[in-house]
């Protein structure tokens, strides 16, 4: 079985470009966003890289850490940080795991078990399936999975505008329709009463009395 929404995310230890660490300790109690890579060198993940160093204050401010991941030794890594900042002019900002020996693509679902052998003979069509996104609870538990095919580059604005859902409905008894933007309407939840939701809410409009919809509760934050 592959990971799902709602498992807590695996622990790991992994060397990364900014030190060795242990994955739950560094989450510590924040939001988190993973976002792996195949192999290094390769033409879209060094936009996605270095779009994510150019709005990671957008996921600052947000209280989201940022970690990266892909299929090489540390050093190498290194190398592609001044590739990506001379081609993207943004260097990471963030740290990016050393998966060199596969735990983690293994852990997260992303590479077979029984992946061995030495990283630098896999080619990135190897490794193609090492492209996902998790978004990580401050409960340590998978919020949102990902997975992109090796042609397509990533689109991290989408990303916060889920983390903005997440972090909205992790705090309100709401949920955000789609194409919803932070301070657009949303709708109240299933689980809540109409009494419940008066005392709430006061009034809403109800184009079917399954759709109950009210302006954003709390903070809305323009992007
Ligand atoms: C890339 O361009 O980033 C890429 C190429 C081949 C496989 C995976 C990613």
């Amino acid at each position: 079985m592959g990971l799902s929404i709602g498992d807590t995310a695996p622990d790991f230890e992994a060397e990364t470009t900014e030190g060795r660490i242990s994955f739950h300790d560094w989450i510590g109690d924040a939001w988190t966003v993973l976002f792996s890579h195949p192999k290094d060198f390769t033409p879209v993940c060094t936009t996605e890289l270095g779009y994510m160093a150019k709005i990671k204050p957008e996921f600052d401010r947000r209280g989201v850490r940022v970690i990266g991941l892909s299929v090489d030794p540390v050093d190498r890594h290194g190398e592609w940080a001044k590739d990506i900042e001379e081609t993207q002019g943004h260097a990471p900002n963030y740290p990016i795991i050393s998966d060199a020996d596969f735990n983690v693509s293994k852990l997260y679902g992303m590479l077979p078990a029984s992946t061995s052998g030495d990283p630098l003979e896999r080619t990135p069509a190897d490794n193609q399936t090492v492209r996902n996104v998790f978004v990580i609870g401050p409960d340590k538990k998978v919020k949102l999975i990902l997975v992109y095919p090796m042609t397509t580059g990533r689109n991290f604005d989408e990303v916060l505008r889920v983390i903005d859902s997440l972090q909205l409905t992790a705090n309100h008894r709401v949920s955000t329709p789609a194409q919803w933007r932070s301070g657009d309407d949303v709708i109240i939840s299933g689980s809540v009463s109409n009494d419940e939701a008066r005392e709430i809410f006061g009034e809403w409009d109800e184009p079917r009395p399954y759709i109950r919809i009210v302006p954003q509760p709390g903070v809305k934050i323009p992007l």
